[in-house]
């Protein structure tokens, strides 16, 4: 069966306090828009409509920079979750396929629990997302009748009664898309928000003799987010999971809790990670390899047996090959670092290649950045930066070459030679003393004055 997502993201989030839209916060380095999308590829969605309305040019782009196919449909007023839905009917005029509705601010309904309920559309025309509440709070409520979905009462217009049921509605809806838009045109908006209400569409279609039934899912999968708070909560539940993910796959963590990933952090077996490393997006991190404390990485690719940290950055375009070594204070930025290299303390290599097995001194910086324009520094294999070294991009250093302590490198080095460009160092014969002597008398005197 193909599918089509319609995914609910108009609304302003008025409990965040932002400018930003609500679903462009980030959990886990990306938006909550795309961790929606995300959990739904799995059903190889065809069409994907995102019905946005505050914000809509961000929420578009954020769209489109993640799935170049998707269609964003505009809902000036927010009128309610089905006329949100109601907003997609043109873009799937014609389309054969389910409907599948999911909401932009509730980021973790799993792959598996989409799967459930595309399943169940064989024997039902209308699935619901359910799940038991442990504080059903304001939620709707399913009221079911054996299997079948009867009705979903909103909190405010439901009855005592009603309201002690605590198998909630998540929001996620999946029917055929023609049948969808059918029933909602026959919602209307008398009831205690004077909203159009999607979940009246259950009741409707139970009218006209067609089938509902719910699917349900834990409730950690459905957690909506409508404030910092519960944003900050949602990322801790999705820290949780994926450290767990990561350690069962073979990953050492001494203190998971302190390890802080990205939606899309990879991280291979046997590789170590430890306390307060922060991952943020795009890093890919081979088996075997070993993260110290304190290290901060981003659109960075770590090799088997390279050691980074501790109190490393890698940022955008680091790629460090097998058994390299990045130490203590280091930042590196778009550098290719070939095997065996070193880096181990208080340098800056950005816009550079760092040849095979080449040592790195202290304080090595490369100096891409003229106030204009950023260029390259080129480090050959088996070479040897002493420390202080100032590489003047753009600039080359040739293999198996040297540079002196302090060099200020303004000039390629060729291949072998040693370079060395600081002023020439000059020994005064007892001058030292001389200038003590001087200096406490002065000291001295300075004291006896203020007296
Ligand atoms: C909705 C459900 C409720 C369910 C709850 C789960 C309805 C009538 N109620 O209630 O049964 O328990 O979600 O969280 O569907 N949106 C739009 N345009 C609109 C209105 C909403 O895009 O005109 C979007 C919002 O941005 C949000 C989602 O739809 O992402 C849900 O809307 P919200 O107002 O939060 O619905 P609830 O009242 O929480
Ligand atoms: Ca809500």
């Amino acid at each position: 069966m193909s599918i089509a997502l319609i995914i609910l993201a108009a609304g302003k989030g008025t409990r965040m306090k932002s400018d930003l839209p609500k679903v462009l916060h980030h959990v886990a380095g990306a938006p909550m828009l795309v961790h929606a999308m995300k959990s739904a590829e799995a059903l190889e969605p065809e069409k994907t409509i995102v019905v946005a309305g505050h914000g809509s040019d961000a929420v578009s782009k954020a769209a489109t920079g993640y799935n170049e196919t998707a269609e964003v449909v505009l809902q000036t007023e927010q009128l309610g979750t089905a006329h949100a839905v109601a907003q997609a009917k043109d873009a799937l005029s014609g389309f054969e396929g389910d409907a599948l509705v999911l909401y932009g601010d509730t980021p973790f309904i799993s792959p598996e629990t989409l799967q459930q309920m595309s399943e169940a559309r064989a024997n039902h025309d209308v699935i619901v997302l359910g799940f038991e509440a442990r504080d059903p709070g304001k939620y709707g409520r399913l009221i079911m009748n054996g299997d079948s979905l009867a009705k979903i009462v909103e909190f405010k217009d439901a009855s005592d009664e009603e309201r002690a049921i605590t198998l909630c509605n998540s929001g996620v809806i999946c029917a055929k898309s023609s049948v969808l838009f059918d029933l909602i045109d026959a919602v209307g908006n008398e009831n205690a928000s004077g909203e159009y209400y999607l979940t009246d569409i259950v009741e409707i279609a139970q009218a006209k003799g067609l089938s509902a039934t719910s699917v349900t899912c834990d409730e950690s999968e459905t957690l909506g987010v409508n404030s910092r708070v519960q944003l900050a909560e949602a990322d801790a539940i999705f820290q949780a999971k994926a450290r767990i993910a990561l350690m069962e796959g073979g990953v050492t963590m001494h203190a998971p809790d302190t390890v802080y990933l990205s939606h899309d952090t990879y991280i291979g077996a046997d590789t170590i990670i430890e306390p307060n490393v922060v991952f943020g997006p795009e890093v890919t991190v081979e088996n075997g390899a070993h993260i110290r404390a304190f290290s901060h990485l981003e659109g960075a690719h770590v090799s088997r047996g390279a050691v980074v940290g501790p109190y490393a950055r890698l940022r955008p375009g680091t790629e460090l090959a097998e058994d390299t070594k990045i130490g203590n204070f280091v930042e590196l930025k778009n550098a290719v670092v070939d095997e065996g290299a070193k880096v181990n303390h208080l340098s800056y290599v950005g816009d550079a290649h760092v040849g095979a097995r080449a040592n790195i001194g202290a304080g090595t910086i490369t100096c891409n950045y003229d106030g204009v324009m950023k260029h390259h520094t080129e480090i050959g294999a088996d070479s040897f930066i002493g420390s202080n070294t100032l590489l003047v991009a753009p600039v080359s250093v040739g293999a198996n070459a040297m540079t002196g302590s302090g060099t200020v490198v303004t000039k390629d080095v060729p291949d072998t030679d040693l370079a060395i460009a600081r002023a020439p160092q000059v020994n005064k014969t007892g001058l030292a003393v001389k200038l003590f002597d001087m200096l406490k008398k002065k000291k001295a005197s300075k004291a006896k004055g203020a007296e």
